[in-house]
């Protein structure tokens, strides 16, 4: 059997039987320790640990206050969460069709549908391919909000600055099948202090210290609530499984852009196969490996696959095709990400695949093509 995902875990340094030594098992030291692990990475003045990217988003979007008419930009072609945190804070979403050679969020596409309700533009480092985001701030209104969201990207640089430079947030998830894991977690980065705190606060229930933060030199600090707020933040658990990830992430980004090379480098030879083609910047971060098949052949191949023993999945259908926002965005339309949507799928691509494995792989998608 070779699986779709396998974490590495084991080999991490144990922070975590520390943490289950301390008095804090919620956020406290270590998701501290954690945000200036990221500050430093990323060049950023704030980080904000969250229990997902999902939850990061609304507490974002909550705290820019949008209203009903507002408009948040996304690529079509991405994972449901992102449309359906617009949908939970009352937004409306506004679908951008990818550039068929990328599979990025199109920038034409995406200057085209700028309004003067658009509040916030939401580019994807789709499979840990960087998006121009500098190209995207160089041309839109500076009311206009971007949020990267990096839950596919932990590194990539270009015009020599590490991602996250040009957006006002960049948010990265930390789900089970993530290149870094702690089981589900998320973080913000941003250079807002005003946002920094908001979102700190709105992750907290509204409250103004969280609970870690009351207690200074034995006294003790007040808090009150200002606006309401929910549960979004992180465990010092979770948290502490994170550090050794985030100080080797080198080590794991170049296993896995060795496994793509040597992927690609095997399906290259594939006539019927394509890939989503790479832009060009320093680093780019590889998350998933995805591939593109004739529609007719996809789901074929799929079954093929899992007849031998490899599991493989459809990571991302067009977000314009699933049920919920084909009726309720009912006039949108974004052909290129609904033919990538039918024609994609991701084969297993985690840091301990081996090439015996990529070669059993590779051999039976050969094999399927060779039969139709
Ligand atoms: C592109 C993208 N954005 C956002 C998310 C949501 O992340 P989380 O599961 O941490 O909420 C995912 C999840 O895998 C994703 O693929």
């Amino acid at each position: 059997m070779i699986p779709f995902y396998k974490h590495n875990l084991k080999k991490n340094k144990n922070y975590l039987k520390d943490t289950i030594a301390s008095p804090y098992l919620t956020s406290g030291p270590v998701c501290e320790k954690t945000e200036n692990l990221l500050k430093i990475r990323f060049k950023k003045k704030f980080a904000i640990m969250s229990n997902s990217w999902t939850n990061a988003l609304i507490s974002i979007l909550l705290s820019l206050k949008l209203k009903p008419k507002d408009e948040v930009m996304i690529p079509a072609c991405t994972f449901v969460a992102c449309a359906n945190v617009i949908e939970m804070v009352g937004a409306k979403v506004v679908f951008v069709d990818i550039d068929p050679n990328t599979k990025l969020m199109d920038l034409k596409d995406c200057f085209n549908k700028i309004s003067k309700n658009t509040r916030v533009i939401m580019p994807v480092h789709l499979y840990g391919n960087l998006f121009n985001t500098f190209e995207l701030k160089k041309k839109i209104p500076k009311n206009i909000f971007i949020i990267e969201d990096s839950a596919h990207a932990f590194c990539g640089e270009y015009n020599n600055n590490i991602l996250g430079k040009y957006s006002d947030f960049a948010v990265f998830s930390f789900y089970a099948t993530k290149s870094i894991t702690c089981g589900e977690g998320g973080a913000i980065i941003t250079n807002s202090k005003n946002h920094a705190e908001k979102i700190r606060s709105i992750s907290n229930n509204g409250m103004t210290k969280p609970a870690f933060k009351r207690f200074v030199n034995n006294k003790y600090i007040p808090w009150d609530v200002y606006n309401y707020g929910f549960k979004a933040n992180l465990s010092d658990i979770n948290a502490s499984i994170l550090i050794d990830q985030i100080k080797e992430y080198s080590k794991i980004a170049k296993i896995k852009k060795n496994i793509f090379k040597n992927y690609k480098k095997e399906l290259s030879k594939i006539p019927q196969i394509s890939f989503p083609k790479d832009r060009p910047n320093k680093n780019r971060d590889y998350y998933l490996f995805p591939i593109g098949v004739e529609k007719k052949f996809r789901d074929k191949l799929i079954v093929h696959l899992l007849e031998n023993k490899i599991f493989v999945t459809v990571n991302f259908n067009s977000i314009t095709n699933l049920t919920y926002y084909k009726k309720k965005y009912k006039n949108t339309s974004c052909p290129i990400s609904e033919k990538w949507g039918s024609e994609q799928l991701s084969l297993p691509f985690h840091t301990m695949l081996s090439t015996k494995e990529i070669k059993k792989i590779c051999l039976e998608i050969k094999k399927f093509f060779n039969k139709n």
